[in-house]
Order: C-alpha cells, then structure tokens, then sequence
C-alpha cells in the first residue's frame, strides 16, 4: 500500500526550552534546571509525526535566512519530510518557542517571525501538492488568511482538512465548514467558538456542529459521531518526561491513520501522544510504526 498523503500547513520553530523546580510567580526570578534547544512549531511536529510514522509529508511553511532555520530545514529533511514547499524569508528571523517545563506542564510564548510572512498566494502555488494530498493538516501559528486559503483548496479538491485549532483563536465566520475534523482541547474550543471557558465539553461540541476530536489530556480524547454521540478514549498510562508536542503527535498520528475509520485511529494517535511524552523535547519521544506497533501490543 502506498504511504498516506499528508500535506501540513504550519509553523516552524526553534523551541528554547528551560526546565524549572516549578512555574514562576508573576515577577519572580527562579534558578531554573536546565535548558535545551529542540526542533518544533506546531505544523513542523505534526510533519515529523506523520513521517516517522511512514506517512509521504510535505510541509508548507516558511523560515527566516538565520542559523535557526538552517538547522530546522536540515532537521525536516533528515526526518524525511519534502520541504521544496519551505520558504526561506530574508526580512523576517525564524519562529522561535520559549517554553518553561515545570510541575509536569509546560507554558510556552511563541515569537512567530517567519511563520507569519507567508501569504495565501504562497498556499495557492502549492494547489497541485495539497490536490494529490490524502489529508491537509493545519494550526493557527501562521496567518488566519493562508488557514482559510489552504482550507478552501482541500474543499475543491475533496480533501480531509484537519485543523487543530491552537494556539486558541477565535474563528473567522465560514472557516469551521470548511473544517472536516476539528482537533482544539476544550479551552481551544471555547474560544474558537467564541464561547466561555468553562462550557461543559458537550455543550462545546455540539455547538461546534462539525466533527470534532477534543483531545483531554491524561483523561484521553472525546469525538462525536455523524449521529451527535460522543464516543471516548481513554490516555495510555506513561511516565511523563515532556509533554510538550503531545497534541502535535497526535494530529500527526492521527493523520496518518485516518483511512483505517476514527477509533482505531484515535486509538493509534493517543497511543503515539503518550509515547511522545516520555523523552524530552516536542519531537523527542515521537515514536516510529515499529515504536507504536510495540508499544500497542504491550497494551490489553
Ligand atoms: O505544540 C508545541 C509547540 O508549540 C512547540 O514545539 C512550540 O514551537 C510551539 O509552537
């Protein structure tokens, strides 16, 4: 069988990442534990996901003409993702993550540079790849209007367009019906939908009206159905090192399996969401098919 398609529509970081006895308090200088610089954004995890797990990936995004983007564009294709569709911009620097992990969790401020210099006409040059893709996968780390533009070109082309709507944004009016499967967790949905934070999760996803797979952390994932019931998965128990870059192997897993029907895939994706937990960094823990396979059949 030939490797699923997977076309991702995103960001590209270097995340500096500073481990910490615990978070900061507002003001406070802390001594932290250790610092390390590792491979992210949102739609570059998600690309290494799909690959290491066999997927044909190619990634549409942009870096800036720095030693950081360099390095990420060497990092995507030693991971095996086509990056013909990177741009290397000379005006802007490349995206950059500063994330403390502390108390098992993470915070993360993002500094986009690069990723916001793409423009939708740069997602209409890449029509033929995203015709010929089996999903479209993408975030809100690059600007709303190429979301909507890569969005509206998997709709002509009857694609699966998968958006994990984080970091959280309210949607612009008409982008959720192009949506064909939405990923936020709850707090990503509230504010998608433009609703408050603490909507009870199936209020959130029936207002959603789309096909949605909210993903809840340690309690696992939710998803409905074409019917409107909801069906659950619960979390692989792991020790958790990172869990920076879960939700990110999760779509990407995701994406991957989607043509094996929704609950074997969420069944893989949460599987390959906790091994990525284990090792440091975004892509650190991301696990290969003979990874998960194994992994899977430890499981009862
Ligand atoms: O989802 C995790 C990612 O969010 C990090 O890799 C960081 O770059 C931010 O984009």
């Amino acid at each position: 069988m030939n490797p699923t398609k997977i076309t991702v529509v995103g960001s590209i970081n270097m995340d500096l990442v500073t481990g910490s006895p615990r978070f900061p308090k507002q003001g406070e200088t802390l001594l932290g534990t250790s610092f390390n610089r590792f491979m992210g954004g949102k739609g570059a995890n998600q690309a290494v996901a799909a690959a290491r797990l066999g997927a044909d990936v190619c990634m549409i995004g942009a870096v800036g003409n720095d030693g950081f983007g360099s390095e990420l564009l060497a990092h995507l294709k030693q991971e095996g993702v086509d990056t013909a569709h990177v741009q290397t911009l000379s005006h802007l620097p490349t995206g950059m993550a500063n994330i403390t992990v502390a108390e098992g969790d993470n915070h993360i401020i993002v500094v986009s540079g690069a990723n916001f210099g793409i423009t939708p006409a740069d997602i209409e040059a890449c029509e033929a790849r995203i015709a010929k893709s089996d999903v479209v996968l993408s975030q809100l780390e690059i600007p709303m209007e190429c979301v909507i533009t890569a969005a509206k070109l998997a709709r002509k082309h009857g694609k699966p367009f998968v958006l994990n709507p984080a970091p959280a944004r309210k949607l612009p009016a008409g982008l959720l019906e192009l949506v064909t499967l939405l990923t936020p967790n709850a707090y990503e949905l509230a504010i998608s939908l433009g609703l408050p934070e603490d909507t009870p999760v199936e209020t959130l996803i029936r207002q959603a009206g789309r096909p949605v797979l909210m993903t809840r952390g340690s309690e696992g994932v939710v998803y409905n159905d074409d019917n409107g019931t909801l069906h659950r998965q619960p979390s692989f128990k792991v020790t958790p090192v990172d869990t920076t870059g879960a939700g990110d192997t999760f779509n990407g897993a995701f994406a991957v399996f989607l043509h094996e029907g929704m609950a074997t895939a969420v069944r893989k994706a949460c599987a390959a969401a906790a091994l990525s937990v284990t090792k440091a960094g975004a892509q650190g823990g991301m696990p290969t098919l003979a990874e998960l396979e194994a992994f899977l059949a430890q499981q009862k």
